[in-house]
């Protein structure tokens, strides 16, 4: 087995993607070791769910006046202390500037609760319901430095049913999110899953679209 990819989890939040990824490691599925996992708020839960796990837990505070560039800078360096070779964002609630995104195009991966390229942005259960549709879901991405709009890697899909709420749609994309999001890594831990020239790859392949995995 070669070397273990070294990879961070970036979060604000409750974290769930991120202990769906430390199982996914926990059990062989990721050829990869959490070096860190980073959030910008202290008061996260998942930065709490990450100790108790025995993971490396920071917190990398947002520069005064909200200015990007100093906590793109402020992050990188945390990373390139754990000799981070991927950064995984899961619930990552900041624009990360262009000078980040740069600096880890190809090595920057983010999972948003939708169909990419619809629904970018917030609220992606509520404008799926409003809009009517019948499909919704999750993309695996790399970062570029158009929001959200990065080659997709990975979507989970599944069917709206009568009756959905955005509650209950959130629930089910988290479950498809649990199983794409560590596929992924799990794929660029082993080299199968890469990045020439502004596209993804795939066994060496330009990923013209995403792989789809179906909800049961
Ligand atoms: C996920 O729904 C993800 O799609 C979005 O933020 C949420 C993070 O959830 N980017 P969690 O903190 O991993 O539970």
């Amino acid at each position: 087995m070669g070397r273990a990819l070294p990879f961070a989890v970036l979060i604000s939040g409750r974290g769930s993607n991120m202990l769906a990824l430390a199982g996914a490691v926990s059990d062989g599925r990721i050829a990869g070791r959490i070096v860190a996992v980073i959030s910008d708020r202290a008061d996260a839960a998942g930065l709490a769910a990450a100790q108790r796990l025995g993971l490396v837990a920071e917190v990398v505070e947002p520069a005064r006046g909200g200015d990007r560039a100093a906590l793109g800078a402020r992050l990188t360096a945390a990373l390139e202390r754990h000799d981070a070779g991927l950064v995984v964002l899961a619930g990552f609630m900041r624009i990360l500037d262009a000078g980040f995104v740069r600096h880890w195009q190809g090595r920057l991966l983010n999972i948003h609760p939708s169909l990419l390229p619809a629904h970018r942005g917030l609220h992606t259960h509520r404008r799926v319901l409003e809009a009517g549709e019948s499909r919704h879901g999750c993309t695996v991405h790399f970062v570029t430095e158009e929001l959200d709009a990065g080659p997709a890697v990975i979507q989970g899909r599944l069917a709206v049913r009568p009756g959905d709420t955005e509650e209950s749609l959130s629930a089910r994309v988290q479950q498809l999110e649990h199983i794409i999001y560590p596929r992924a890594v799990g794929w660029f831990a082993t080299g199968r899953l890469g990045w020439k020239d502004g596209h993804a790859t795939l066994d060496g392949r330009p990923l013209e679209s995403p792989v789809i995995e179906d909800a049961p």
